[in-house]
């Protein structure tokens, strides 16, 4: 996830495209950079860190006649946050801003390559500028070249293009990642990947849709859809609130964190499968030889998700795998062996306990990787291989979408395992791989669901308490729901093996006591609903999440039907993290930054 601006003016460019670019740094801010064109002359800025470093190195330039700019602030995906692979990326004559994943850059890099172009960067991004430059040498005209420069690339993009044959120009293009087009009565033009930046500077904007493309210039917007016909470009109005303009009309970063899940999960499997089989060219193909046994270590919600993995890497992978809490773990005189691969997981990349473990790890001699959603974090330095999660910044202290990506990401990897292995069918791996890219439509808040959430959270705002219980992968995912609830309800929660409770919790169970029951009819429905109705059976006030209907509950939530569990998991993910949020509106809490709680924990 990173921001994009764009300029075309007779005011200071560099002012204009910087005071954009703060707008969207809650975007990601490994590293920003702007290109100016002005009376045929580029001029580039880059710099790695916040955004005050751009601004230091380009604090003496300023444009004083009509020209036009781009820039980019960036969140890693591919290649380290360095100043090379900072955006805007240079081919001879062109520079060019992009926000996405261009999923075939390799097959594109390698034929580049053939043809004697040299790559300065990691990056994805720069084929497109390199091809662009291809294209032009055959297709003389620059906007026909941009059009066919876009037929080549797979993958999601939105991306501004500059170059010097035209002067007066901004060429743009959008597929899959966001990006608005703005006008005012001065013949000024503005490009942004999100309100933020246009209000106050434009009349009127155009929210691009996939497959939108064009230019602009002190004209106009020429604007074609995927089609190639020509449309006419109608200007809505912008909202007011800048920093409801960052939250996307959201009321909280927790909320819009949660409806952008979708769209993160589908850029971190982007280009990570092909041909119905898992591909991480983070790993090298000989990553998990000689390794016989895995063992994570984590924190909090990362922990969680490790938990989750394990029963996949086991299943799927037939592989030995542990998970254990990452500060606990440093204090056991843990038994490391070398044919063991240690696994950490984290967000930031920086929880103190974690990356002790790791230390610890690294000292005995394991083999190691990070998954994780900074790159260049002291983790993944760290770490002899990573694996990003690509969920872009995320804000609220509460984590969901860090979750979310990083369950895809184990369930890849744990198919990737067992693909090597040889311990999955071919028939079953295929199954995998089709449910896998069936997550990202799975997670698209239905406004229904949310609806019923909303009014459902009002019976839940006392009680003695709240038990999430479920079964398997749901184990960990209750362990993650009241984890949620406690976070921002401050409200007291505890996720438990549905065939644990009758072993102690259920003496708590009374009128009083909450239960959440995780119900997925894909796996083990019907273990589970006994537990269930032994709860109900005492009184327990139950509230369902399940696909098929049941009348024992008091509430119940109707997720859809699907064929694999792992759906139902993603489904359940989503009610458990919305429901919590729900609760701590009406409770009147601060959802987004809870009391005691620090988004990145850095002490012991
Ligand atoms: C803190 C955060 C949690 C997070 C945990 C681990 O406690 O509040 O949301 O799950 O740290 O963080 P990490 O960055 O290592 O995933």
């Amino acid at each position: 996830m990173c921001g994009i601006v764009g300029y075309l003016g007779s005011k200071n460019v560099k002012n204009i495209l910087i005071d954009g670019l703060k707008e969207l740094e809650y975007r990601g801010y490994d590293s920003a950079g702007i290109a100016v064109l002005e009376n045929e002359n580029f001029s580039l800025f880059k710099a790695t860190g916040k955004l005050v470093n751009l601004e230091a190195k380009a604090k003496d330039f300023e444009t004083s006649s009509f020209s036009m700019g781009i820039g980019h602030t960036r969140w890693a995906t591919h290649g380290k946050p360095t100043e090379l692979n900072a955006h805007p990326h240079v081919g001879v004559q062109t520079y060019i801003v992009h926000n996405g994943i261009i999923e075939n850059y390799q097959e594109i890099k390698k034929e580049l390559q053939e043809d004697g172009v040299t790559f300065i960067s990691q990056t994805d991004t720069e084929v497109i500028v390199h091809l662009y430059e291809k294209k032009l040498k055959t297709i003389k005209d620059p906007f026909e070249a941009f059009k066919a420069t876009l037929t080549e690339l797979e993958g999601a993009y939105a991306l501004l293009l500059i170059t010097k044959g035209e002067n007066s120009k901004i060429f743009f293009a959008k597929y899959g990642s966001p990006m608005i087009v703005g006008a005012n009565e001065n013949g000024e033009k503005f490009f942004a990947s999100s309100d933020a930046p246009l209000i106050g500077h434009c009349e009127g904007v155009n929210y691009l849709n996939d497959g939108d493309y064009g230019y602009v210039d002190s004209d106009a917007i020429t604007l074609y859809n995927k089609d190639h016909h020509k449309k006419d470009v109608s200007l809505s109005s912008l909202p007011t609130n800048k920093l409801s303009a960052q939250k996307e009309g959201f009321s909280f970063f927790m909320e819009k964190e949660i409806y952008e899940q979708h769209d993160v999960v589908a850029d971190t499997l982007r280009g990570r499968i092909k041909n119905e089989k898992v591909v991480f060219e983070e790993l090298a193909d000989t990553f998990f030889d000689d390794i016989n046994e895995i063992k994570i270590c984590a924190c909090g919600t990362s922990y969680h998700s490790a938990l989750a993995s394990s029963y996949l890497f086991e299943r799927y992978a037939k592989v030995r795998t542990s998970v254990e809490i990452a500060s606990e773990f440093r204090y056991k005189e843990p038994l490391l062996l070398k044919d063991t691969l240690f696994v950490v997981i984290s967000q930031s990349g920086e929880t103190a306990d974690t990356l002790e473990t790791l230390k610890m790890a690294k000292a005995a001699g394991l083999k190691t990787l990070v998954i994780c959603n900074v790159d260049n974090s002291s983790m993944v330095r760290l770490a002899d291989a990573s694996i990003l999660t690509r969920a872009g910044i995320e804000k609220s202290v509460a984590s969901t979408k860090a979750f979310a990506t990083q369950m895809v990401v184990l369930w890849m990897l744990a198919l990737l395992n067992a693909q090597q292995r040889n311990s999955i069918s071919k028939e079953e791996l295929s199954k995998q791989i089709k449910t896998l890219l069936k997550v990202p439509a799975t997670l698209v808040v239905k406004d229904e669901l949310h609806e019923k959430l909303k009014r459902l959270s009002k019976r839940y705002l006392h009680g003695h308490g709240f038990f999430f219980i479920g079964r398997d992968v749901f184990f960990p995912l209750a362990l993650e729901g009241a984890l949620k609830l406690k976070e921002i309800t401050y409200l007291h929660a505890e996720g438990y093996p549905s065939g644990e409770m009758k072993h102690g919790p259920i003496a708590l169970a009374d009128p009083e006591l909450f239960t959440i029951a995780l119900l997925p009819t894909n796996r083990l429905y019907e273990k589970t609903k006994s537990n269930v109705e032994e709860l109900s059976a005492r009184d327990s006030t139950i509230c369902a999440i399940s696909s098929r209907e049941y009348d024992k509950a008091d509430d119940f939530i109707k997720i859809e039907q699907s064929d694999h569990y792992m759906l139902e998991f993603f489904d359940m993910m989503i009610v458990v993290q919305l429901l919590s949020m729900e609760i701590a509106v009406r409770l009147g809490n601060d959802v987004d930054m809870p009391r005691n709680l620090a988004k990145s924990v850095t002490v012991e």
